[in-house]
């Protein structure tokens, strides 16, 4: 059975191998109506289970409308609404969705509930973002950058504020794609070592940075996230945004990378904060194209799953 659980866990031929589909079905649909099905159906009679334990706009609906182009249907189930968040084990829940979903994606906080989902679980299992990666975010991610601009095989991508979640799955993506990260942050929101030594130890060049304006000089993507994720602690809000603040991405960053660099941001972005309206709405930048693609890479994802 192929879970889709993580990047690093993927062989980098399949994972080229979805690119490539969510590339191509993208293009099959161009002036089709939304809601119209594909020429495949190759979740036709199938039923998808989309379970979210933290808020969510893009993923919920462009899993939901993914699944519906390719022939199934979906059901939306909200974490605490289910006896998942009253006490009932992560495993029994695995195995009760099983009898009757074909599929399931999961948002939640820990890893191991993901993990342990998988393990029980008679159907393909989905990470939809946990506290430490979103793999399906990146993958929508390397499709948007290749459609822009080429293969990202050998590209300097600058990841700018903290080392979070969104930024472990680059990391991830660096050594099975063939890319490049410079992380630029604060100490204390550096990116988990044990994916900064995968990365290196499988060829990627990985730089850890203090300073924007040095390490964005020749960047060819320049990405950044929310300074406070939805796992972190609103206590902890203040402190982040005062390590924080020097990593912003403004016009002034955006003129030191390379001239025909993207900006990137997986959304939902806090504009004037990690990030200028000027760059979220500048030439630049493909924040909407990215989001369009969770749609087709995730599509590509569920397809390699089923296949
Ligand atoms: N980028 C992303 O995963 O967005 P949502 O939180 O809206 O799903
Ligand atoms: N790092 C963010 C990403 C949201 C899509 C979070 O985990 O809240």
């Amino acid at each position: 059975m192929k879970h889709f659980l993580d990047i690093n866990k993927v062989s980098a031929d399949d994972l080229h191998m979805i690119i490539n589909q969510a590339k191509t079905t993208k293009q099959a649909r161009l002036g089709q109506p939304k809601a119209a099905l594909d020429s495949e159906l190759p979740l036709k009679d199938k039923m998808v289970a989309l379970i979210f334990e933290k808020p969510s706009t893009r993923t919920r609906v462009s899993f939901d409308v993914g699944v519906r182009q390719m022939g199934g249907q979906t059901m939306v189930l909200s974490g605490s609404e289910m006896q998942l968040g009253h006490g009932e084990s992560i495993a029994d829940t695995a195995r009760v969705l099983s009898r009757y979903a074909d599929m399931i994606m999961i948002r939640t906080f820990e890893e191991a509930t993901l993990l342990e989902l998988a393990e029980h679980s008679d159907v393909p299992v989905i990470n939809g973002l946990t506290d430490r990666s979103h793999p399906v975010q990146i993958m929508a991610d390397i499709q948007t950058y290749e459609e822009h601009r080429g293969p990202i095989k050998g590209k300097k991508v600058v990841w700018s504020g903290d080392g979070n979640n969104v930024c472990a799955s680059f990391l991830h993506a660096s050594w099975k794609f063939g890319f490049d990260v410079t992380f630029v942050g604060p100490k204390e929101l550096d990116p988990e070592a044990v994916f900064i030594e995968e990365a290196r130890r499988n060829s990627s060049k990985i730089e850890i940075a203090r300073n924007l304006e040095e390490a964005v000089a020749g960047a060819d993507l320049v990405v950044t996230d929310t300074w406070v994720s939805m796992h972190d602690a609103s206590s902890a809000r203040e402190r982040r945004h005062n390590l924080l603040r020097p990593y912003q991405i403004n016009d002034d960053v955006m003129k030191r990378a390379n001239p025909d660099a993207l900006f990137m941001h997986c959304l939902p972005a806090h504009r004037e904060e990690e990030v200028t309206n000027s760059v979220m709405d500048g030439p630049q930048s493909v924040v909407f194209d990215e989001a369009e693609n969770r749609l087709h890479a995730q599509k590509a994802v569920m397809r390699w799953c089923v296949s």
